[in-house]
C-alpha cells in the first residue's frame, strides 16, 4: 500500500506539535505535508457550530464552564493555545465555516458531530453545501443518531461510524448490518481492536476501513499493516515515513 491510496489523517490537525484543532493545528498538518484532518464539533449558545473537542472549555482553553453555554462571542474571546505552548497564545476557538473559508481546496475533513446535540449534524450538512465542499467532508460519530440524521438530510455526504468494534465486542454483526441498513461508507474500528480478519469483514461487505485512536507509534503500525484504509494519527509526519518506508 502506498501513502497515496492510505488516508493519512491528522487528529484535531497535527495535535502532537500544536493545540488541537486550531489554525495552527490545521497549519501544522499542511505544513508536514497531510492533506486530511479530523475535527470535532459543538454548538455555541446561539447556535453557531464550534470546532472543539470537549464538552466543556476546560482542558483546551483559559475558560472554564461547558461550550453549550456560551455565546460565540464568549468563546471567541478564549485563549485556545496556550495551555499547549505560550506560543500558541493567538490561537482562538473557530467555527466551522472559518475552518472551511481558511483551508478549502487544501484539506479534506473528516467532521465528527461531537455534542449529543440533536441538528448539530444537519447545520454541518449545511455549512458543508454552503461552501461547495460536499465531495471534501466525511461526516463520522460515535452516535449512531447523528449519522441517521446525516443520511436522511444529506444522502449525498460520505458517512463513517466509529465503533467499538472489534475481538472483544459481542455485537459485530449487528454493528455491520446496521450500517449496512443506513448506507453508511466507512466503518471505523479503534486501532487496537482491529484485525485483519475485521478488517477483510468490513471489506467483504463493502465498507471503507478507516481506524481512529491510533494514539502511539505501535497503533499506528497496526492499523497499516491489519490492512486497513486509512487512520486518524496526532503525528502524520510519522505514518507518512512509515508508509514511505514500506512503498
Ligand atoms: O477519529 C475519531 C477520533 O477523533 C475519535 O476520538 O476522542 O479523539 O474524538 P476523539
Ligand atoms: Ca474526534
Amino acid at each position: 500500500m502506498t501513502e497515496r491510496e492510505f488516508l493519512c489523517i491528522a487528529h484535531r490537525g497535527a495535535s502532537s506539535y500544536a493545540p488541537e484543532n486550531t489554525f495552527a493545528a490545521f497549519d501544522k498538518a499542511l505544513e508536514l505535508g497531510a492533506r486530511q484532518v479530523e475535527l470535532d464539533v459543538h454548538f455555541s449558545r446561539d447556535g453557531h457550530i464550534v470546532v472543539i473537542h470537549d464538552d466543556t472549555l476546560d482542558r483546551t482553553t483559559d475558560g472554564s464552564g461547558a461550550v453549550s453555554e456560551m455565546t460565540l462571542a464568549e468563546l471567541r474571546s478564549l485563549d485556545a493555545g496556550s495551555w499547549f505552548g505560550p506560543e500558541y497564545s493567538g490561537e482562538r476557538i473557530r467555527t466551522l465555516a472559518e475552518i472551511f473559508e481558511q483551508y478549502k481546496g487544501r484539506l479534506y475533513f473528516h467532521v465528527e458531530i461531537k455534542a449529543r446535540a440533536e441538528g448539530l449534524a444537519s447545520r454541518a450538512a449545511d455549512m458543508v453545501r454552503a461552501h461547495g465542499m460536499t465531495e471534501d467532508v466525511t461526516i463520522t460519530s460515535f452516535w449512531k443518531p447523528w449519522l441517521e440524521e446525516t443520511r436522511m438530510y444529506a444522502p449525498e455526504l460520505t458517512t463513517g461510524w466509529l465503533v467499538p468494534l472489534g475481538r472483544d465486542s459481542s455485537w459485530d454483526y449487528s454493528i455491520i448490518e446496521q450500517a449496512l441498513e443506513l448506507g453508511l461508507d466507512q466503518v471505523c474500528p479503534r486501532a487496537d481492536i482491529t484485525t485483519p480478519e475485521l478488517v477483510s469483514k468490513l471489506h467483504q461487505k463493502g465498507f471503507v476501513v478507516r481506524c481512529h485512536g491510533a494514539y502511539s507509534e505501535e497503533l499506528m503500525r497496526r492499523a497499516v499493516d491489519c490492512g486497513a484504509d486509512g487512520t486518524t494519527v496526532n503525528f502524520p509526519d510519522k505514518l507518512m515515513e512509515y508508509l514511505g518506508r514500506r512503498q
